[in-house]
């Protein structure tokens, strides 16, 4: 079911819309917003925009600006240079905010003839672990990653009640200037820096949200060898306690972060992409990445026309899998 926000005022014609990044020959994001087009009982185009350099991508948004195109998504490397580009910023409902946007942007549109950019991506996450009946009120959460999506995630988690927040990234700068960050726009709530790589003894948690690109674009989910790699991490202290295992990659299930949480005990949650039955929400939660990518796409459209779109229905669109 999609339903359209009349609010808005959504244009009739044919849209022009596509994804401005690098290396996305692999994107799902055209079947997605095909699939939300056909859903909605609305015509228009979806282009992948590939963009190496820095002009290259300011000749895609130029076209935007210029009225070429309706609206933009934006992804790796972009997304933190388009929200630079921006003039204002766009709440999860599409509302322009006072100022430019505060956090990497995934979604562009033009608004009184101002670039105006929002992200999705946190919203959609948070959708995705509704999904799942997991309740970040008061939780402890340890994000690993914070590149483009570890950045936009981040506030969200917080706006939603977590309680502390840990963030670990391999590129320490990167995790200590979102800490820095996050403190400003969400006082009071506890969030630090954990080094990367640095053995931690125990770390008592609900939930762990990965966003590195580890496991990205693999078939395989799984190489011992990784073992290795993430061995840091206290998994035995998350074992038998009901840790809640996230991952925003997509692609393969399990992903190879959530093989690697499964090979060390911690059971299977709830399958977020099929319609099986469900079962204990707390764990693993396979088809996460899958779930977050059907919803903040979903959500996209708040932002491009106002159009109301439910994303389970974007869920069947990812089960194709030569739709991509
Ligand atoms: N499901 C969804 O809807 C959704 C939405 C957005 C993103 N994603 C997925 O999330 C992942 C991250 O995307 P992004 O936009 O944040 O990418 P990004 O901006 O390029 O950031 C990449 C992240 O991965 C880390 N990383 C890369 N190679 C690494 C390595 N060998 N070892 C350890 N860390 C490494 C980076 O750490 P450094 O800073 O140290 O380089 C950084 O934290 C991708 O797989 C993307 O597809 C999914």
């Amino acid at each position: 079911m999609a339903t359209r926000d009349p609010a808005n005022g959504a244009a009739t014609r044919d849209l022009r819309l596509g994804l401005l990044g690098a290396g996305i020959g692999h994107s799902r994001s055209p079947h997605l917003h095909r699939a939300a087009l056909q859903t909605l009982g609305r015509k228009g185009t979806y282009e992948l925009f590939e963009a190496e350099s820095e002009a290259q991508a300011q000749a895609v948004v130029q076209r935007l600006r210029a009225g070429e195109l309706d609206g933009l998504n934006v992804t790796t490397p972009w997304k933190p240079w388009a929200a630079a580009q921006c003039a204002f910023g766009l709440d999860a409902v599409g509302r322009v905010l006072p100022g430019p946007p505060d956090r990497p942007v995934n979604t562009l549109a033009m608004r009184d003839g101002q670039l105006c950019g929002g992200s999705t991506d946190g919203p959609g996450l948070l959708d995705a672990l509704a999904a799942a009946d997991v309740d970040l009120r008061g939780a402890r959460v340890l994000l690993l990653g914070a590149g483009g999506a570890g950045a936009a995630v981040a506030p969200e988690l917080l706006a939603a009640g977590a309680a502390g927040l840990w963030v670990a990234n391999r590129a320490q700068d990167r995790a200590q200037a979102l800490v820095v960050h996050l403190s400003r726009i969400g006082p009071g709530v506890e969030v630090r820096v954990l080094p990367w790589g640095q053995r931690v003894p125990d770390l008592t948690i609900d939930g762990v949200v990965h966003a590195t690109r580890f496991g990205h674009g693999e078939g395989q989910p799984y190489d011992r060898a990784d073992v290795v790699a993430w061995d840091w991490l206290p998994w035995s202290a998350w074992r038998g306690r009901g840790t809640v295992v996230a991952d925003l990659v997509y692609g393969a299930s399990p992903t190879r972060f959530q093989a690697l949480a499964l090979a060390h005990g911690i059971p299977a949650g709830r399958q977020l992409l099929g319609d099986e039955a469900q079962v204990a929400p707390r764990g693993v939660l396979l088809g996460s990445g899958e779930a977050m990518l059907a919803a903040q796409a979903a959500r996209v459209w708040r932002l491009w026309t106002g159009d109301l779109v439910d994303w389970r229905e974007l869920k069947t669109a990812l089960r194709t899998r030569d739709g991509r």
